[in-house]
C-alpha cells in the first residue's frame, strides 16, 4: 500500500469495498422519442422517468441529443488543463466563497477528496447573496475565471454547456409531467439561473481503500447531468438495502439525477440519493457533471400542487441562494457544513394529541 496522506483517510464505516456488486443498475432511458413529432405526449417515456426518480433517484439517457463532438472537444481539453504543471493550475485558484475556478483541495463532510476539479457558470457572472445569512438582502457577482492553456477550453466549455442546458430543460418538462403538473411548472426558477459545470480528474490513487475520490454526498441543487469516462467508480446507494451500486459506464450516456431542491418540491415523491466516488490504483478518471440550480432568489419550498390536507409540507421554504453559498463557503473554512442538509428545513411529523 502506498502512502496516502491522512487528511484523505475515510473512517473506517465510510471506505470503500474494493469487489463491486455487480447488481441490477440503474435505470437506461432512450430519448430518442423526444426528437419525434409527438415527443414529450409519450406516456411511457414519461412514466420510466418518474419510476426511475422514485425507485432510485438515479438514471442514465441514451440519444439525448447532446451532440458527441461537444463532448469529446471539452473532454480534450480538460486533459490538457490537468495535464499542465500545478503552478500553471493555481494561477486561476478559485478564490474562497466561490465558484469558478481551479481547485485540489475539495473537501465532503471534513475528509479531503482525491480529485482536482475546474469550475464554471454558465451564465456569467452569476449574483448571488453577499452572505449566508439570510437576512442579507446584498447581493454579490461571480466572474468565470479562464486559464491561457488549453486556448480552446473556454470555447468547449460554453458550447458544451450550451447543448447540456437543452437537454436539461427537456428533463425538466418530462419530470413536472411524471408529477402530474403541466410541462413548464419549473422553468420559471431557471430564468436566472446558477448552475455551473465542473471538470474532475481524479487521479490514481496509491490507497484506494482508504480514500474516496468524492465522499458519499447528495447533490444540493435540482438537476445533474454527468459524463462519466469509460474507466468507472461513481456508486449510487440502493434505496431498498442501502447497498453501494457500481454505475457501469455506457458509452455516450449521461447519468441524471434529482438533487435535493427537486425532493423538496416534490414533497418527497422523488429523494435526492448519496453517492460517492472510488478511485483506482492504476487508472486516472474524468468526469463532467453539470449543476442545473435554479436562480439565487428561488424560495424552495414543496409545490402546492403536490401537497394537501392528507399530505402537508414537509419542508419550511428557504432561500436558495444562502443555502448555495453556505455550502461553498463551508468547503474552503472546512467547517461541518455538509451539516447544511436540506433535513435542516424539514417539518418534524405532528404527533397525535
Ligand atoms: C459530483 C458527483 C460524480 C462523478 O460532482 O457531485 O457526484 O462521477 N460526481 O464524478
Ligand atoms: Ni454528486
Amino acid at each position: 500500500m502506498g502512502e496516502v496522506d491522512p487528511v484523505f483517510i475515510q473512517d473506517l464505516e465510510h471506505r470503500p469495498k474494493l469487489t463491486v456488486i455487480e447488481a441490477e443498475g440503474i435505470p437506461l432511458i432512450d430519448l430518442s422519442l423526444l426528437n419525434s413529432a409527438d415527443a414529450i405526449s409519450d406516456g411511457s417515456l414519461v412514466s420510466d422517468i418518474g419510476d426511475a426518480c422514485k425507485k432510485w433517484g438515479f438514471f442514465q439517457v441514451i440519444n439525448h441529443g447532446v451532440a458527441l463532438e461537444k463532448r469529446e472537444k471539452l473532454e480534450k481539453a480538460a486533459r490538457e488543463f490537468f495535464g499542465q504543471p500545478l503552478e500553471e493550475r493555481v494561477k486561476i485558484r478559485r478564490a474562497e466563497v466561490r465558484v469558478s475556478g481551479y481547485s485540489n483541495a475539495e473537501h465532503t463532510k471534513n475528509v479531503r477528496d482525491w480529485k482536482q476539479v475546474f469550475d464554471f457558470t454558465l451564465q456569467n457572472p452569476i449574483r448571488v447573496p453577499a452572505s449566508t445569512h439570510p437576512d442579507e438582502k446584498q447581493v454579490v457577482e461571480w466572474h468565470n475565471q479562464w486559464p491561457e492553456y488549453p486556448p480552446q477550453l473556454r470555447e468547449a466549455c460554453e458550447e458544451y454547456a450550451e447543448e447540456v442546458e437543452k437537454l436539461c430543460f427537456k428533463l425538466l418538462e418530462l419530470i413536472a409531467l411524471s408529477l402530474g403538473l403541466p410541462a413548464d411548472s419549473f422553468n420559471g426558477f431557471f430564468k436566472d439561473q446558477t448552475s455551473y459545470v465542473r471538470l474532475n480528474h481524479y487521479p490514481p490513487c496509491p490507497a484506494p481503500e482508504l480514500a474516496l475520490g468524492l465522499g458519499r454526498h447528495k447533490d444540493g441543487g435540482a438537476l445533474t447531468v454527468l459524463a462519466q469516462d469509460d474507466v468507472g467508480g461513481l456508486e449510487v446507494k440502493r434505496k431498498s438495502d442501502g447497498e453501494w451500486i457500481r454505475v457501469k459506464p455506457t458509452p455516450e450516456a449521461f447519468i441524471i439525477n434529482v438533487g435535493d431542491i427537486f425532493q423538496v418540491w416534490s414533497n418527497e415523491r422523488y429523494e435526492s440519493v448519496e453517492h460517492r466516488v472510488m478511485v483506482n490504483s492504476e487508472k486516472e478518471r474524468f468526469s463532467i457533471p453539470f449543476f442545473f440550480n435554479p436562480a439565487h432568489y428561488t424560495i424552495v419550498k414543496p409545490l402546492e400542487k403536490l401537497t394537501s390536507e392528507e399530505n402537508p409540507p414537509r419542508y419550511r421554504p428557504y432561500n436558495w441562494g444562502n443555502f448555495f453559498v453556505t455550502r461553498k463557503s463551508g468547503n474552503f473554512k472546512k467547517l461541518d457544513v455538509e451539516n447544511l442538509q436540506i433535513s435542516h428545513f424539514r417539518i418534524p411529523v405532528s404527533q397525535p394529541l
